[in-house]
């Protein structure tokens, strides 16, 4: 700040980027060009952005959120029937064993994560929650892929080129929901590593209370906390493509916070039988370097998954040093 309480202009222009969802797909076509322009300036020198007036219920949004809580609140007995093993199976839960036995130091949640698109995925139970998260991955998906249209013309590319050679029709949607209990029932430290996502982009809703931090100029930054927006990530596959124009957002979550936090995630990607690697027109019509390895979409996600537990980065392994 300065002396008269101003922002200095610093940290005027270091704020996470706010995107005005409305102004994309709705606005004029002064709007809308100015929406892709500022989506470009977001993934290119930030790699995330809040995205404003999505069009998302908010009533849509805190159901879930319940619904969500009701799922957790469940025995463990219960949700140990829908316990995680591979990175594909449709539905994961990593409830009962971290629930047996928490570990105090290293960071802890729950999840349940469910492959939502091509096909959808949910739990039976509790009553009503496939049927709500089946409305709430069908806004979110048009949501993301409406964001992917607007990347791929930041890129210079027609609206709908990422989509074509991306197969996104029958792309990969997860929905991930992630349950930090509260401090005051476990006494866990709660929150997740630093990592990025695989896929395009990743978009997460919160139920208000804080956690999520990037990565920005090596410091971390505090990311979220805008009513009803949802925070959008760039993820491997989006910088994979983009031959590293669009960089991975790193991000990890430490919540201190004393009440519960959820998390709604969307990693949106592309089909898994999709080989992803930089888009021949940036790589051929810019003459330069392709800098990462084609890899199958599905090899990518069962790599990342081993990768992650040795502590690595996927991207770091298909990256060609220049
Ligand atoms: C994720 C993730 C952040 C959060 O699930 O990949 O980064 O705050 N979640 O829950
Ligand atoms: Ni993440």
């Amino acid at each position: 700040m300065s002396s008269n309480g101003e922002p200095t202009p610093f940290e005027v222009q270091d704020l996470i980027p706010i995107i005005d969802y409305s102004l994309l797909t709705s606005g004029s076509a002064n709007d809308h060009a100015k929406a892709v322009q500022d989506i470009g300036k977001a993934c290119e020198d930030w790699g995330c952005f809040m995205l404003v007036n999505h069009g998302v219920p908010e009533t849509l949004i805190q159901e879930m959120m319940d619904m969500s809580a009701a799922f957790f609140n469940m025995t463990n007995d219960e949700k140990l029937e829908f316990e995680a093993h591979g990175v594909l199976d449709p539905i994961r839960c990593s409830a009962g064993l971290n629930l047996v036995n928490p570990n105090k130091d290293t960071l802890w949640r729950e999840y349940l994560r469910l492959i939502v698109h091509p096909d959808f995925n949910c739990p039976y139970k509790p009553p009503g929650f496939s049927e709500l998260a089946s409305e709430y991955v069908k806004r979110t998906r048009a949501v993301a892929m409406e964001l992917v249209k607007g990347v791929s013309e930041s890129l210079g590319f027609e609206a709908l080129y990422m989509n074509r050679e991306l197969n996104l029709d029958a792309g990969f949607q997860l929905l991930a929901i992630n349950y930090y209990p509260s401090h005051v029932e476990f006494d866990v430290s709660r929150g997740l590593m630093p990592h990025t996502d695989h896929g395009l982009l990743t978009l997460l809703c919160e139920n208000g209370v804080p956690g999520l931090e990037v990565i920005r100029g090596g410091k971390w930054v505090g990311m979220g906390g805008v009513p009803n927006a949802f925070s959008v990530l760039n993820a491997d596959h989006l910088e994979i493509f983009s031959n590293g124009k669009y960089k991975s957002k790193l991000h990890r979550t430490v919540v201190t916070d004393k009440r519960k936090r959820i998390t709604l995630v969307n990693p949106n990607g592309p089909s898994l039988d999709t080989i992803v690697g930089p888009s021949s027109r940036i790589v051929d019509g810019e003459k330069r370097l392709p800098r990462y390895h084609p890899m199958k979409f599905s090899e990518y996600l069962e790599c990342q998954t081993k990768l992650i537990t040795a502590g690595k980065n996927a991207l770091d392994e298909i990256r060609i040093p220049i």
